[in-house]
Order: C-alpha cells, then structure tokens, then sequence
C-alpha cells in the first residue's frame, strides 16, 4: 500500500514471506486394497425390507444418504417411519425440518403411529445448530428436511441457492464423516431437475436415492442411481396410504390384483424394476370414429413407441387402426420405457380391436418395423415371475419370430378375417 492505513505513515510496512508448513512425513495411513479392516463394513438393517433392500442390506456408520423427489410424493412421510424404524426400542434419531413446524410433524407421527419416542424433532433453519444438537443428543442418525431449507451464516448466496445448499451439505457431511452418525439429506426436485440441490449433491454424498410415483396415485418406487455400499438399480416399492407409506412386498400380486382374465384388451407384461421382476397390467381401448386424424392417448409408455405400433399393426397385420380413436394405459401408475414393452402393447390394442380376450396371457419383446419379434434382456426372470402369478401362456420373442406369431400364440385365430 506503501503507507500504514492506520498511522499513516509512509513507507512504514515491511514485506515478510511466511515458510510453508512442512508437512509430517507418514502422517497419511496407507492400507493395502484388500485389507479387511478397509473393506468390512458393518450394516445395520433399519428394519424396513424395501428400504433395506434397497440401501444393500441397511445403514453404513457415517453413511450419507441422499433422498430426492418432487414435492408431495411423500418424502418427509418416508423418511419419518424410517427415522421411527432406526431410533427401534432403544436408539434416538434426530429429524431436523426446516420446512414444517415441530407441531406438524408432531401432527403427522401421531397419524402415522410412530411406535418408538426416540425420534427427535426440532425446527432448525440453521446448519451449525444442527450440528451442534446432533452433537449434544448424540443420536444414532440425522435427518435433514430438507437440504434446500437449511442454511448456514458464514455463507453468502441466498438460501436454496446453488452455494448455500452445497456448504451446508458439505457441513452435515463432514459431522456424519467425523461422528460416524449416518445422515439422511431430504431434496426436492422437480421433474426436469433444474432446482439446485440433490443433482449438484450427487457426488458429494455416498448414496442417492429417488423416490419416484404419480402423485395422484398410491404407488411409489424408491430407485438408487448411485451406491458406494452396493449395488445400484435397486428397487424398493411403497404405497402411499392414508395410514402413511406402506411396504409392498409383492407389487406383482398387488399391482394384478384387479386383472380380469374374461375382458378384452388387457395382457399381464412382466417388467423389470432394476433387478427385480414386476408384473403390470396393460389396458388398450379402441373406439370407432369418422373424424380425421383420430386420438391417441397414452398412459405410462412413450407416445412415440405407441405411435410407431400402432403403424406395425395397420400394415403387417391389417388392423384399420386409422379409423379408430386408441387408448393405452399402464396400470397403477408404472412408467415404463424399455422395448419390451412392445408386444404386450400390440397385443391389448389387438385384443381390444379384435374383442378377443387374452385371458392370462403374459407377453414381453420388441417389435421391430417389419412385424418382427426381437428378444430382450432378463427374459429367464421375466418368465419366472408370470410363472408365479399362473400366467398362461408366455408369449415372447424366446418362441416367437414375429407379432403374427405371438398374436396366433395368445389365441387369435385368424386375424384377416
Ligand atoms: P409429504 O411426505 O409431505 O411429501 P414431501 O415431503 O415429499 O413433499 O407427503 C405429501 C402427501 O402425502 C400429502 O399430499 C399427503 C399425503 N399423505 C398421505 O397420503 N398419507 C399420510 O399418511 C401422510 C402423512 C401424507
Ligand atoms: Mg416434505
């Protein structure tokens, strides 16, 4: 500056170089790769099959676990039974809200019959006094409710702001790190992912999991797209009722329920959920009309694939399908995106066209633009899953060539005609 600002005294600063701090030789631990105690990991499991499933076996000490969602598809109310699930008879967990009043959450844990008192709430805006009532509860997991509500002081940048949501994050980690206290990030998301938070998250923490579902329906999926502990593609399936979010052990029991084998225009399609087998029912409604350009309405599956099938079904199998209004619908509420979603589709529209009933025929494979069949991955799991529900007959690409082929096997005698 060349002169002191507070004397003002020219000339008076002198310039001195600080050393760099050596560093202490072998102060990082080194471990070889396959050293057990590197590698062992004890789990706890929180007690809730679908969530443990899903973790890989259950909760890592110190482990940070991002759940993501859009808003109202029931991530405070999940995440409140597990909070209740891990405090169990003995533990506590502290469930951090910055969204919700203690009195609302206190509204919701007696409608949901919470059964353990070990969970702990508290309002808290603030990131270092939530660190510092962990730290004085001592408890055996936080919860934060959610990322994007929470701040801290000594960050600038607005709250929910790319920087704050970050720095906060990197706080909690850094307790759950040094505390071995595992720590649960709730994050909202909307559905094109633009909101800052749980995406720019993503890599900071150990896992990330999505809960999933239509809002106005009760299913709901909790996926993991990322697992330091274990596999990813895991799938935990949940419904939301009114008594909260309940476990669906057998979604393929639950989601065939209402199948009824003696209508026509609906086929059983065993999809696969990550690793895991589900079978939904796909409907198709066919209507007569004399206007151009008639309707399409489509539920569940790409509009696009639908689109392109309905063009396979007019020229390979001659159904006049542009003359009708079509209809197709994924039942319960499932998204579903892979090819093999094809024939199962085909098929109901066939049927409804048709009015053949398919009874409880289960069909899986693409169809390709020439009418042809093509096979499609986990074929052996698909097969045992309809298997279990009595699925008869299984039409796929294992057996069958073409969509001519499939529609012949699932009982249609003579299309032409
Ligand atoms: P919530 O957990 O608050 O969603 P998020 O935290 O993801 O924003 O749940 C939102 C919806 O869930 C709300 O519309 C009410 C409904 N709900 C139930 O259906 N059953 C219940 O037992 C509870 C507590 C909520
Ligand atoms: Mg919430």
């Amino acid at each position: 500056m060349g002169f002191c600002p507070q004397c003002r005294t020219a000339e008076a600063l002198t310039e001195s170089v600080q050393a760099p701090a050596t560093r202490a030789r072998g102060s990082v631990e080194v471990v070889g790769a396959t050293d057990v105690r590197s590698t062992v990991r004890d789990r706890t499991p929180v007690g809730l099959t679908e969530f443990d499933r899903v973790l890989g076996g259950g909760v890592v000490p110190g482990a940070v676990i991002l759940v993501g969602g859009e808003p109202g598809i029931g991530k405070s109310t999940l995440l409140l039974q597990i909070a209740d699930a891990i405090a169990g008879d003995a533990g506590s967990v502290l469930y951090a809200t910055a969204e919700e009043s203690v009195h609302q959450v206190q509204m919701r844990a007696r409608r949901l019959g919470l059964r353990s008192s070990g969970v702990k709430l508290a309002t808290v805006y603030d990131v270092d006094e939530i660190i510092a009532t962990a730290i004085e509860i001592g408890p055996s997991a936080l919860v934060v409710d959610s990322i994007q509500t929470v701040s801290s002081t000594e960050i600038g940048g607005s709250v929910g702001g790319t920087s704050q949501v970050r720095e906060s994050a990197a706080k909690l980690i850094a307790f759950a790190k040094s505390s071995g206290v595992p720590l649960i990030l709730i994050g909202h998301v909307t559905k094109d992912g633009s909101l800052a938070g749980p995406r720019t998250l993503e890599h900071m923490v150990d896992v990330v999991l999505y809960l999933e579902g239509d809002p106005d329906l009760g299913l709901r999926l909790l996926r993991s797209v990322k697992n330091r502990y274990g596999s990813i593609n895991e799938v935990g399936v949940f419904e939301m009722t009114s008594e909260g979010v309940t476990q669906v052990l057998d979604p393929s029991g639950l989601l065939t329920g209402r199948y009824d084998m003696n209508a026509f225009g609906n086929v059983l399609f065993p999809t696969v959920e990550g690793k895991r087998p589900v079978i939904v029912e796909i409907q198709a409604l066919v209507v007569k009309t004399d206007a151009p350009g008639p309707r399409r309405a489509v539920n569940g599956i790409p509009v696009a694939r639908v689109h392109q099938l309905l063009g396979v079904l007019e020229r390979h199998v001659a159904l006049p399908l542009h003359t009708f209004e079509v209809y197709v619908s994924v039942m319960g509420g499932f998204k579903i995106t892979e090819p093999a979603v094809d024939l199962p589709v085909a098929l109901a529209v066939a049927s409804a066209y048709a009015e053949v009933p398919l009874r409880r025929t289960a069909a899986w494979g693409e169809v390709g633009l020439t009418g042809d069949l093509r096979p499609v991955s986990r074929s052996g799991l698909r097969r045992s899953e309809a298997e279990r529900l009595q699925a008869d007959p299984m039409v796929s690409p294992d057996d069958c060539h073409s969509l001519l082929d499939a529609m012949v096997k699932s009982g249609f005698v003579s299309v032409a005609g």
